[in-house]
């Protein structure tokens, strides 16, 4: 199987997000974590629910002898998405090419990537709630028929070709699918969430990684990063690599729960996984507004991100974890968030009179 990567200029910004790790080793880690990717359902940890449907749709497109139908995929970065698609590929033994709705501006970029695909081929386009109308309409009836509808000439003398192309299967994900417009939506035979990860699968991820780059790592070490890596594994390969350099220099090589504790305090990633920009969010919200609620327009203006960042990498795992609340009128931080971050809530705090 051949992956080939049409262009990553949309990752660099959005996906790289990450704790403590510079943009210019985006690239670094991108080309880590390809080389780390599980190609079979054995290897890939998590999402049992999808891979036990993945398992069936597979062998009945195979026993029929037909391209398998476009899937979406969505939920929040860093939970497999591509991972699952390259072993989609690989398990049916054909070729993927991984594009990115921002890199699809032009007519021309749609039409030339749908043009070189072949039989059976899988096309993988990320932030598929990105692509603009005319790429959309362009996808239409390529997803549903197969075929290409191309406008040649200009205004009165302009004509519509049907050019066929060979069946394929499009793998869209996102993490936003509301943002997605509803023909798209209904063209996909397959929609699934993917979910934050338990702390015993990513423990899986880790020992499985440590294994790959040749660290040793005790179960308990395992559990540590585990614990802060946000549900998402993603983020726990990054920190198992982050953490390996400590042990590496410092300790002997091996990883245990304490160099793996003291590595992740030293990276200032705290025991819920939370980042320093996390912990800046809810500490904006305590602070300057009095825990909330307040809009996300206005928490990202002050925390110089954009609004993305914060809705769409930032807030999932805070929501999901308990320490953010969404309301009808902005974000609020919960008490359990205010317990993470030390600080009482003003009806635990002592009065004057009390
Ligand atoms: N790396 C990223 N996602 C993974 C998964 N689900 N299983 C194994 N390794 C992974």
């Amino acid at each position: 199987m051949a992956i080939i990567s049409d262009n990553d200029k949309s990752f660099k910004t959005f996906e790289g997000r990450n704790p403590n790790i510079k943009s210019e080793s985006i690239e670094y880690d991108k080309i880590f974590e390809s080389s780390i990717r599980p190609k079979d359902f054995e290897n890939y940890i998590g999402q049992s629910e999808l891979k036990e449907t993945l398992k069936i749709t597979l062998e009945a497109a195979r026993l029929r002898e037909r391209p398998l139908d476009h899937m979406l995929f969505y939920g929040p970065p860093g939970l497999g998405k591509t991972t699952i698609a390259g072993v989609i590929a690989s398990q049916m033994g054909v070729d993927i090419k991984i594009t990115s709705a921002p890199a699809l501006e032009r007519p021309r970029d749609i039409i030339g990537i749908l043009m070189s695909l072949k039989g059976g081929e899988i096309l993988f386009i990320d932030e598929i709630h990105r692509l603009n109308k005319v790429a959309e309409e362009i996808l239409y009836p390529a997803m549903e028929d197969f075929i290409l509808d191309m406008t040649t000439g200009k205004s009165q003398t302009a004509k519509t070709l049907r050019v066929p192309i060979p069946k394929f299967t499009l793998i869209g994900a996102t993490t936003k699918a509301g943002d997605l417009s509803s023909p798209l939506r209904d063209r996909f035979g397959m929609i699934h969430r993917l979910e934050f990860y338990s702390i015993e699968e990513l423990a899986q991820v880790v020992k499985r990684t440590a294994k790959i780059i040749d660290i040793k790592i005790t179960e308990e070490g395992a559990i540590a990063i585990a614990k802060r890596s946000r549900g998402t594994p993603r983020i726990a390969n990054r920190l198992v690599k982050r953490v390996s350099d400590f042990a590496l220099v410092k300790y002997n090589g091996l990883i245990n729960d304490i160099v793996a504790n003291e590595s992740l305090d030293i990276l200032k990633i705290d025991a819920f996984g939370l980042d320093t920009t996390d912990r800046a969010l809810l500490n904006l919200i305590v602070e300057k507004y009095d825990g909330g609620p307040v809009g996300v327009e206005t928490i990202a203006a002050a925390l110089s991100e954009d609004v993305r960042t914060i809705e769409e990498v930032s807030e999932p795992y805070l929501l999901q974890a308990g320490l953010l609340q969404r309301t009808p009128r902005g974000r609020k931080v919960s008490p359990e968030g205010y317990r993470h971050l030390g600080i009482k809530l003003a009806s635990e705090q002592k009065t004057l009179f009390d």
